[in-house]
């Protein structure tokens, strides 16, 4: 049959396939790790006894994927083998205090309507443990982006979950609980909170590799765009690129969705190679190029240091920041401020959710502060600062 020429076919089948909330079939690349959570939790399944584990990487790494996806298989392990359990993921960043969390959990899975506020937490403990007696149901809590509620609200609830048989008046297998992560929480609990976490018990995930994005990538692409707008060549440009900005599978599925979108508007029949590089080079990882514009000059320069030495690391120390943030100021011949001011700036970022910061003890007195871009990737931001830097008339000498 002839082609219709003059008829424009839509390219994207299906936009949910590429939002933030959708739940991918199948997890590519992380079936290792889903075993290991799988017989990390087979005695929660077959004999009810309470675990605990962490789930740490980098951003975009899939451990929200992967947690959602251990919750219900589980869960449905659990119906197979005739033993209630619930698992209900919260996520720490839109809710990061005890009280938020717990009515969360409850209301979510147990019961309907209950006050928002008046319950202290040892009463909505209360309330969840009779619940789960009387309901023989063993709790599983995954605490997503969990370092936010221990920043903000400490590791008491971490600690009240991981103990929650203790205080249960004999009832036993009540509550298992996986910490979720991009730095690994675990070092900022306190000594009696970790004693019942084992480090072995962590699920570490790694940057996602080239081709691993691209087996990512293709399955987004079969879901959600019609066959035969996408060649290879666009799939495996955008791996390659997700790839060399700290292996984000999230930048990667947002990089084909905003070129697929561009190829509809602009009334083509398929994706070009050149609008995968613009959408990357428009890319901001969770982070809006606004946010980052409106700040001064010195702030940009700090941020441009903790991105800098943070290639490649989970975090950096104020030191290391500092360092760099010397080093940043010579080559762009800028005078740089004083420690104080320094602190400030970093204070500034994270007010605004650029940077996470948390401090950790060191020693016996000693604290040491880590600081970590928010929600994105160390060359990511480098590469946002710079070309903002640039936009404004680059002050670089160098
Ligand atoms: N192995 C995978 N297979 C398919 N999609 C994935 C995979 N890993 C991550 N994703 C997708 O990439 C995006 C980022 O993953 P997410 O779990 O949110 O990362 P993290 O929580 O580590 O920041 C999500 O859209 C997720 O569905
Ligand atoms: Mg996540």
């Amino acid at each position: 049959m002839p082609p219709t020429p003059y008829v424009k076919r839509p390219i994207i089948k299906d936009d949910a396939v590429f939002s933030f909330n959708f739940v991918p079939p199948e997890l590519p690349h992380r079936e290792k790790q889903l075993s290991q959570l799988h017989s990390l939790f087979g005695q929660v399944v077959r004999s009810g006894i309470p675990q605990t584990a962490f789930i740490s990487g980098p951003v975009g790494t899939g451990k929200t994927a992967l947690a959602k996806r251990f919750c219900a298989e589980i869960e449905e392990q659990g119906r197979l083998c005739n033993r209630n359990i619930v698992a209900e993921l919260v996520n720490c960043r839109n809710r990061d205090t005890p009280p938020e969390i717990l009515h969360r959990i409850i209301t979510a899975r147990f019961q309907e309507h209950l006050k928002e506020r008046g319950f202290s937490v040892a009463q909505l403990l209360g309330i969840l443990r009779g619940k789960l007696v009387k309901d023989r149901c063993h709790l599983l809590v995954v605490l997503d982006e969990a370092n936010a509620l221990i920043k903000r609200s400490g590791p008491d609830l971490v600690y009240n979950l991981s103990r929650f048989d203790e205080d249960a008046g004999g009832a036993q297998g009540l509550v298992s609980l996986v910490l979720v992560s991009q730095l690994n929480v675990w070092e900022f609990l306190d000594l009696a909170t970790a004693s019942t976490f084992r480090r072995s018990n962590t699920v570490a995930l790694g940057p996602y590799s080239r081709d691993e994005l691209f087996d990512i990538l293709a399955m987004r692409a079969r879901l959600g765009l019609h066959a035969g707008t996408w060649s290879g060549e666009v799939l495996e440009l955008a791996a390659q690129l997700a790839a060399s900005e700290g292996g984000d599978a999230r930048r990667a599925i947002e990089t084909l969705h905003a070129a697929a979108r561009r190829a509809q508007d602009e009334g083509l029949d398929s994706i070009l190679p050149g609008f995968i590089e613009g959408a990357a080079a428009a890319q901001s990882g969770g982070l809006p190029l606004e946010r980052l514009d409106g700040l001064e000059t010195t702030s940009q320069l700090v941020l441009l240091a903790v991105a800098r030495a943070g290639r490649r690391k989970a975090f950096v120390t104020t030191g290391e920041a500092e360092k760099a943030y010397h080093v940043v100021c010579e080559e762009r011949g800028e005078r740089p401020v004083a420690h104080t001011q320094f602190w400030k700036h970093l204070q500034l970022l994270e007010g605004h959710g650029i940077i996470d910061k948390a401090v950790e003890k060191e020693g016996r007195s000693g604290t040491t502060t880590r600081i970590s871009p928010h929600d994105i990737s160390a060359e990511g931001l480098e590469r946002m600062v710079l070309a903002l830097l640039e936009r404004h008339g680059g002050r670089s000498r160098g």
